[in-house]
C-alpha cells in the first residue's frame, strides 16, 4: 500500500462480515471475500432508502497496539437509526464482535503508526426481502467493511472555506436529521457536489424552519470558540456526533466552559475559531463562511492559521486514537486475536 498517497476512498480489502436476519433472528457473522452481495430487487433499502450506516476507525497505535475509538457508542447510533426506521439493528455485542473481525482479517490495511492514517469502517443494516408496500421490513442484513483512509492531517493545518446553504435544507424540523440514515445524505448530495464545484469544503446548514439558526455542515458538527468556551449547537436536526461529544469532554478536562444551545448566525461574526468535527475529519478549521444569497461573508480568525483551540483539541483527541495521550476516559477498545 501506499501509506501517503490514501485519501478518504474505498479500497478493497480481503473480506467483509454479513449476517442476515430472518425470522426473528441473526444469523452468526460470517467472512465474505466478495464485496457484492445478492438481494431482492424489491428490498425496500432499493425503493424507500430503509438502510442506516455507521463510520468508525481503528489506529495503529505509538505502542504497536490496534485502538478502535469508542465502539459502543456507534453500536447505540446504529440501533437508534435502525429503530427510526422499524429495521432490525445488531446488539453492541455483535456490532463490535464484527468491527474487531473485520479489522483483525484485513489486519495487513490497517495503516502503520509513522503515516498517522487509519482505518476507516462501515457497518451497515439494510431492509432486505421482496416487497412493495410502505411496512418496515421483516428482513435485514448487517455488513460491516473496512478500509485503509488517509490522515487529513493536512486539514487541521489549512483553514476552509465553507459555504452556507441559503437556498437548500438537508432536515426538516421534527424530521430524520439526527439518525444517521442514507435518506439524509441523499438529500444533502446536490448542494455538496454544487459547493466543491465552487471550491469550497463543505456546506453549513441552517435550521429549515426558519434559517435563524446554525445546524451542522454536511457530513460534520459544528463548533466555535468564544474566549473560554466551546459552543455548539442544541438542536433536534443533527446527528450526534461522537467526535463532538469527545472534544467537549476534552474541553471541559483542560478548564473550559460548554454551550451546548442553540447559536444564531448571526453569532458567527463573534467567535474567534470555527470548526467543523466528525469521524473522518477529526477537526477542520473554518475559517471562512459565505452567505452569497445575502452576499455576506463571515470571516473568522487568520486564514492561513489554525487556532490554538482547534490545534490543542485535535492534537488531545488524536493523541488518545493513536495511544500517544493517556486514555482518561476509557475511550479505545484495544482489538487483540
Ligand atoms: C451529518 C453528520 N454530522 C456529524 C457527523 C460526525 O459524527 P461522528 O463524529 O460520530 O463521526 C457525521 C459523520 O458521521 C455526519 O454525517
Amino acid at each position: 500500500m501506499n501509506w501517503e498517497k490514501l485519501t478518504f476512498s474505498y479500497t478493497k480489502t480481503n473480506t467483509i462480515i454479513c449476517s442476515h436476519y430472518k425470522d426473528g433472528e441473526w444469523s452468526p457473522l460470517e467472512s465474505r471475500c466478495d464485496d457484492s452481495i445478492s438481494i431482492s430487487a424489491l428490498s425496500a433499502s432499493l425503493h424507500y432508502g430503509i438502510q442506516a450506516f455507521e463510520g468508525l476507525k481503528a489506529y495503529r497505535g505509538k505502542d504497536g497496539k490496534i485502538r478502535l475509538f469508542r465502539p459502543f457508542e456507534n453500536a447505540k447510533r446504529l440501533r437508534r437509526s435502525a429503530d427510526y426506521l422499524g429495521i432490525a439493528s445488531p446488539n453492541q455485542e455483535m456490532f463490535v464482535e464484527a468491527c474487531k473481525r473485520v479489522i483483525l482479517e484485513n489486519i495487513e490495511y490497517l495503516p502503520p503508526y509513522e503515516y498517522r492514517a487509519s482505518m476507516y469502517i462501515r457497518p451497515l443494516v439494510i431492509g432486505v426481502g421482496a416487497q412493495i408496500d410502505l411496512v418496515c421490513p421483516q428482513e435485514a442484513l448487517f455488513i460491516v467493511a473496512a478500509m485503509p483512509i488517509g490522515s487529513f492531517a493536512g486539514s487541521i493545518n489549512r483553514p476552509a472555506k465553507v459555504l452556507l446553504a441559503q437556498d437548500h435544507d438537508r432536515a426538516a424540523p421534527l424530521g430524520s436529521g439526527s439518525y444517521k440514515i442514507g435518506g439524509n445524505y441523499a438529500a444533502a448530495i446536490y448542494a455538496g457536489v454544487k459547493a466543491k464545484k465552487e471550491g469550497y469544503s463543505s456546506v453549513l446548514y441552517l435550521d429549515s424552519a426558519k434559517h435563524e439558526y446554525i445546524d451542522e455542515f454536511s457530513s460534520s458538527n459544528f463548533f466555535a470558540i468564544r474566549g473560554d468556551s466551546y459552543i455548539t449547537p442544541d438542536s433536534e436536526s443533527v446527528l450526534p456526533s461522537i467526535t463532538n461529544s469527545s472534544l467537549m469532554q476534552l474541553a471541559k478536562d483542560s478548564g473550559m466552559s460548554i454551550e451546548r444551545r442553540r447559536v444564531k448566525l448571526d453569532e458567527l461574526e463573534t467567535f474567534e475559531e470555527v470548526g467543523a468535527c466528525g469521524t473522518a475529519i477529526v477537526i477542520l478549521p473554518v475559517s471562512r463562511v459565505d452567505d452569497k444569497m445575502n452576499k455576506k461573508s463571515y470571516i473568522i480568525g487568520d486564514p492561513d492559521i489554525t487556532g490554538e483551540r482547534c490545534l490543542y483539541l485535535y492534537k488531545r483527541l488524536t493523541g488518545i486514537q493513536f495511544g500517544e495521550v493517556r486514555d482518561f476516559h476509557n475511550w479505545c477498545l484495544i482489538v487483540e486475536k
